[in-house]
């Protein structure tokens, strides 16, 4: 399999034609730091980030349409085939196992949203702990990468959950390397890490919790939707190209908004709106019940009816 160019240098877009260091400079700068991210670009947009002309614009983009690799068609066999290689981790919850179809699927990416407190973070910490759970055992006998937006990770959190399995902490707190991104930009380098990382440890589980907290607060206002969505977009494909390349589960959290007014205000819609939306492959939708219960609803499957589980939050982890 031919792979896909990553983590492009400068020296490789200054390759281009029609591209200087100047250009190269800028469009790395906005985060065109890939061929892929080139090719799918429009003249217009490309023309006003690089600040040169539309036709230039169009001439690198074409460039980087040949360049790159876009992929091509698969036979159904093919895909079938593919699709066997897809690992299961287990949630902990056979009720949420079974709704997800046998539990959280490599290869894709699995949000979780709802509103604080839902569960999100939990659910990241025991599913971490379950990565590196041999396959029998509903592992992925892997490591775990977790990019943090929310300083919201608890290593006393992994040993509660890792003695409540009778399995050894330090083991698993090894096998579960955290990164604090501090705004998206941040982030997103985080990700292009990552896949820099998944070469040589056998990461198989990438978490972003939260995935969108940062972009609400950088990017505020009817105005900057359209380059956030775009931001976001870019960065949920550098997260599905982890998925596919080291056969990966990806996870992500998105909080719903419990003010009205807020855009993206209806309290069961997640923040993020319709990309995310397309890009997430399963979406768990968690909302507080009585107590330490909570409800999960998967939405919007392809292949899953919708259905609802009861899971529970204990100190030795989620629980049926
Ligand atoms: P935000 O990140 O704020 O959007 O929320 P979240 O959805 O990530 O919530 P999180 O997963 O952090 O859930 C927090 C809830 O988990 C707490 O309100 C507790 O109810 C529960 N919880 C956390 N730790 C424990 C624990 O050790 N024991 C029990 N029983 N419950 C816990
Ligand atoms: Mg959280």
């Amino acid at each position: 399999m031919v792979k896909p160019v990553d983590n492009m240098s400068k020296d490789n877009i200054e390759e281009l034609p029609g591209v200087g260091p100047a250009t190269a400079e800028k469009l790395i700068e906005a985060g065109y730091n890939d061929l892929m991210a080139i090719a799918v670009e429009s003249p217009r947009v490309l023309s006003d980030v690089a600040e040169i002309g539309e036709a230039t614009a169009a001439k690198i983009i074409n460039a980087a349409k040949s360049a790159a690799d876009i992929g091509g068609f698969e036979t159904g066999d093919l895909v079938l085939e593919k699709r066997k290689q897809i690992g299961r981790l287990t949630t902990s919850s056979k009720a949420l196992d079974n709704l997800l179809g046998g539990g959280v699927e490599t290869r894709s990416i699995t949000e979780f949203f709802g509103e604080f407190g839902s569960g999100k973070t939990q659910l990241v910490h025991q599913l971490a702990v379950n990565t590196t759970r041999p396959l029998d055992e509903g592992g992925l006998d892997g490591d775990v990468i977790i990019i943090d937006t929310e300083n919201s990770f608890r290593p006393e959190r992994i040993i509660q959950m890792s003695e409540g399995k009778g399995i050894d902490p330090e083991e698993v707190l090894k096998r579960i390397k955290v990164a604090r991104a501090y705004n998206t930009h941040h982030q997103m380098l985080l990700a292009e890490k990552a896949l820099e990382m998944g070469e040589d440890d056998k990461v198989r589980l990438l978490v972003v919790d939260s995935l969108t907290s940062h972009f609400r607060a950088e990017y505020v206002g009817r105005g900057a939707l359209a380059e956030r969505q775009q931001t976001l977009n870019k960065h949920l494909h550098k997260l599905l190209r982890f998925a596919d390349r080291f056969n990966a589960a990806i996870i992500v959290t998105n909080q719903v908004s419990a003010n009205p007014d807020q855009f993206f205000g209806d309290p069961t819609k997640p923040i993020g709106g319709h990309i995310l939306g397309h890009t997430a492959t399963f979406r768990i939708y968690l909302r507080k019940s009585k107590k330490n219960k909570r409800i999960a609803r998967l939405v919007d499957s392809p292949n899953l009816p919708d259905g609802e589980a009861v899971i529970v939050i204990k100190e030795e982890g989620i629980e049926d």
